[in-house]
């Protein structure tokens, strides 16, 4: 008897993904090149799994009915081309391979084309959710050929996790397009997870607030509006006691944040296609910047800060910050997703926008109550070239926006280092200027470079030759 899907690496991602496969009716063979991890594999399933390990390659390719379906859950970068080079040659023509990893598009792109000439399939497919989500129900962002989807797509929807009996899964779109989903869902979840810590600085040191009872803010905000996986496991953190000492175990980490590479992909990829994503990018930087440890010691106490002025009123404080940190998540979003419709076009993807936050409200982990708002606006209109720019979602902006200036203004007028929330608001109001003042810089340009610019009155490209100022 044949198996009806194959997995190749069986780390945690790979395992839990299936085992997740296997629940849900489906039989899977599973490969390593290490012999433990596929020993784990039969140990760890259950009797009504239909989960095989297999030794070899060849073991494992004929162990699949055709056209083999084979999942790839290996690190990015070589790890898949190695595998590519190995498996290829024993497949048969129509087979697919899926890419479930965190893959760079343009090598997705280049391995299409590569397999293509195999008469293979190759489709990149984001899986967010993390450990968890990949046993229990992650978000899952497939693109590629559509028939290739179409033979996955009762799997990926039974796999997947459910938002009012929807499935968290739908087709992102041609070629390279399901990582290009789940790099951007990454940048946006370093700009949350960069304005969350801001937010936390903002309540600890700004209103003093010890971790129980940020606790207790998290806690709150999670169960309003402001619901999210990630404010919900920020919660769980403050809860958490270390064991080797007697305190929380936050305030015994490192502040130097890793980085793995997909969000410096999204920032690297908005300013080769013109797209303006400063929160994103910011989130990135700051994670480099946090790595300079010593020299930040150094500096601090070079520059020694004034104390910073608890604010009056805490309990407003803290509701202030909470609806800064709301409009500037909502902001990274609407960047992140301005990334997206420009990249559709650029790439010619067809990037389903409606689709994309359908299927983030679930499963992955910028899962929040919020998406359920931009897929109402894409449903509207599925143009939306920006979430901005929607009627309803204005009316939240609106009711936020002084909350998110009166945060940025305490943060900077004491000190305390707010990055993330400074560019959210930065980017509202240029975004909302009509008038921005780089009819200065066009100026500039034509001044020293002979530029040229063009007219606010007339039609055409114009150059001056700009004289010097006599007195
Ligand atoms: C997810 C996560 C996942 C991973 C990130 C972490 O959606 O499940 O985004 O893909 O945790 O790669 O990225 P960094 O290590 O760069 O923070």
């Amino acid at each position: 008897e044949r198996y009806n899907y194959g997995m190749i690496g069986l780390g945690v991602m790979g395992r839990n993904l299936l085992y997740n496969i296997a629940d849900n009716g489906f039989s899977i063979a599973g490969f390593d090149l290490d012999e433990e991890k596929v020993k784990e594999l039969q140990d760890g399933a259950t009797s009504e799994m239909k989960v095989k390990g297999t030794a070899t390659l060849e073991d494992f390719v004929s162990a699949l009915e055709t056209p083999r379906k084979i999942i790839l859950m290996v690190p990015a970068g070589k790890p898949v081309d190695a595998v590519l080079e190995n498996i290829t040659p024993l497949l048969s023509k129509g087979d697919i391979v899926i890419d479930a990893g965190n893959s760079y598009f343009k090598d997705t792109n280049r391995r299409v084309a590569d397999l293509a000439s195999k008469n293979l399939h190759f489709m990149g497919m984001g899986v967010s959710g993390g450990e968890k989500g990949a046993r229990t129900g992650p978000s899952i962002m497939p693109g590629g050929d559509l028939e290739a989807f179409h033979l996955l797509q009762p799997m990926l929807e039974a796999i997947s996790a459910k938002v009012d009996n929807e499935a968290c899964t739908a087709y992102m779109g041609k070629d390279s397009a399901g990582n290009y989903v789940k790099m951007v869902h990454n940048g946006i979840e370093y700009a949350i997870m960069q304005l969350i810590s801001e937010a936390y600085d903002l309540l600890k040191r700004g209103a003093n607030l010890n971790n129980d009872q940020l606790y207790q803010v998290f806690k709150e905000w999670n169960n309003g509006e402001m619901n999210s996986f990630l404010i919900e496991i920020t919660r769980d953190i403050f809860q958490q006691k270390d064991s080797l000492t007697d305190g929380s175990l936050v305030d015994q980490i490192l502040d130097k944040a890793g980085a793995k590479g997909t969000g410096k992909w999204t920032s690297e990829q908005a300013m080769e296609i013109g797209v303006s994503i400063p929160t994103i990018d910011i989130a990135v930087t700051s994670r480099i910047l946090s790595a300079y440890k010593e020299e930040r010691v150094q500096a601090s106490q070079l520059y020694a800060k004034n104390e910073i002025k608890t604010p009056e009123n805490i309990e407003l404080f803290i509701q202030e910050v909470g609806d800064a940190l709301y409009l500037a998540t909502l902001i990274s979003y609407a960047q992140g997703l301005a990334l997206l419709v420009k990249a559709s076009e650029e790439y010619q993807f067809e990037i389903p926008l409606k689709d994309v936050v359908k299927i983030w409200r679930g499963g992955c982990i910028i899962r929040s109550v919020l998406l359920e708002k931009f897929y109402t606006a894409y449903s509207k209109d599925s143009n939306l070239s920006n979430i901005l720019l929607d009627q309803d979602i204005s009316v939240i902006v609106k009711d936020k926006i002084n909350s998110l200036r009166k945060t940025a203004a305490f943060a900077a007028s004491n000190g305390v280092s707010s990055l993330g929330i400074q560019t959210a608001l930065g980017y509202f109001d240029a975004y909302t200027t009509e008038s921005l003042p780089v009819n200065l810089i066009q100026a500039q340009r034509d001044y020293f470079g002979a530029h040229t610019y063009q007219r606010i009155d007339r039609e055409g490209v114009f150059h001056t030759s700009w004289q010097t100022a006599t007195h």
